[in-house]
């Protein structure tokens, strides 16, 4: 089997080195007869690649030699991703994916032209890198009704967010190293903004719900507004500020979807995810909680991810996986109102008839201090209230300027 790479970045190189460092290995404990590596496709020029002798600019070499049977994706975008990977798929071609933003809008499209010709399409690496956690969902957790997925889900985020709370360092220095470090997207607005994670928990929503969601479905709010004084009061308070997507399965058996800050408790799992690392709790109505841990980005966590995806689909030439993943239908996802939780709040313009406000319209659960606090500088945990009731009753409190609201995780 032959096999090809399109898009040289830091997964794709880290593919193909992985491909090439451990071929040996692959080959025979998976009792593959061959995996060579025949393309790679980048329309920038690398002389001095040891494997410059292996690279095209021409799309068509690929598609039209009958030996290349496996495909893998890794120049990221929708266009000319899509296009390509439809092209390869129709001509019986498996592919392999890291490429969070294609599976996210056109997944199930892409699945079900797989499965019209006999092939494959694969995205272990497009959540959580390295991580497994699309074949525990679609295999190992199958007995389960999924009720919840949440985690940390982008490792950039990640990393600035543990900068601020670990070494008090401002978001823009943070974020400059995680850029440097290469974890971060071509435009880091993706990651800031929670657009990344948007489209991960989208891909994880897919395969636990089994309905096609759409990252236009999901409320996404960034970490751009998250502040040290934030990051304080929320350790007074037991607790660091994660990015969380979330998915949750409603009493209506609708889902809700979402991607914010959200405080979560230290001692859980997610808590202590420090850095590039990302975390993915599943809970499920037989197997309970489990976490799923490593790093989820990287060139070579990544490329490890790509590579198992390969093999797969060489194991399984001409014969297509079945994932449970059914086109998408508009109702399916519910706004976030519904949804119950502790809210942080850090308000200024505080006085004592908008404190007596704060505590008859949302309960005040706990007041909270920190250092150098302002004079009118006011922030608390509310008690537990519906995101639609907390909005309605804020509303009303038009004297009182409020910074952040965040909700408090109970995992
Ligand atoms: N920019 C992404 C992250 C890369 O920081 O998690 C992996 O998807």
């Amino acid at each position: 089997m032959k096999v090809a790479v399109m898009g040289y970045g830091t997964v794709g190189s880290g593919v193909v080195e992985v491909l090439i460092k451990n071929h040996d290995t692959i080959v025979g404990r998976n009792s593959l007869d061959e995996l060579e590596l025949k393309y790679i496709l980048d329309i920038r020029d690398f002389p001095l690649d040891p494997n410059s002798d292996k690279f095209t600019k021409d799309f068509n070499d690929i598609i039209s030699d009958d030996e290349v049977g496996i495909v893998v994706e890794t120049m990221g975008g929708i266009h000319p991703a899509y296009e390509f990977t439809s092209q390869l798929l129709q001509r019986g071609k498996s592919v392999v994916t890291s490429n969070k933003e294609l599976v996210a809008q056109k997944g199930y499209e892409l699945l079900r032209l797989a499965k019209d010709h006999n092939a494959n399409y694969m995205f272990e690496a497009s959540v959580g890198g390295g991580i497994p956690i699309i074949r525990p969902i679609n295999n190992c957790l199958s007995a389960n009704e999924i009720i919840e997925i949440a985690g940390i889900l982008n490792g950039t985020t990640n990393y600035v967010l543990t900068k601020m709370i670990d070494e008090g360092m401002s978001m823009d220095e943070a974020l400059l190293r995680a850029q440097q470090k290469g974890y971060a997207e071509k435009d880091p607005t993706a990651d800031i903004e929670g657009i990344d994670s948007g489209r991960k928990i989208c891909i994880l929503a897919d395969l636990a719900f089994g309905k096609h969601v759409f990252p236009d479905q999901v409320y996404t709010q960034g970490i751009r507004g998250i502040t040290l004084e934030d990051v304080d009061f929320a350790k007074d308070f037991g607790g660091v500020i994660k990015l969380i997507g979330s998915a949750k399965k409603l009493p209506d058996g609708r889902i809700c979807a979402e991607v914010r800050p959200s405080i979560v408790m230290d001692g859980s799992v997610l808590a202590t995810t420090s850095g590039v690392f990302n975390a993915i709790l599943v809970r499920g109505n037989a197997l309970g909680d489990a976490v799923f841990y490593g790093r989820g980005a990287g060139k070579l966590p990544t490329a490890s991810a790509v590579v198992a995806d390969v093999i797969d689909c060489a194991r399984n030439f001409g014969r297509t996986k079945m994932i449970p993943w059914a086109e998408n239908d508009r109702d399916f996802v519910a706004s976030n109102d519904t949804l119950s939780s502790r809210f942080y709040i850090r308000a200024y313009n505080v006085n004592d008839d908008s404190l007596a406000g704060f505590d008859r319209a949302l309960g005040i659960y706990k007041v909270l201090e920190r250092k150098n606090q302002l004079p009118d500088e006011f922030a608390f945990v509310t008690e537990k209230i519906t995101e639609g009731e907390l909005k309605e009753k804020l509303g009303g409190m038009e004297s009182v300027e409020i910074k952040s609201l965040i909700p408090v995780t109970d995992y």
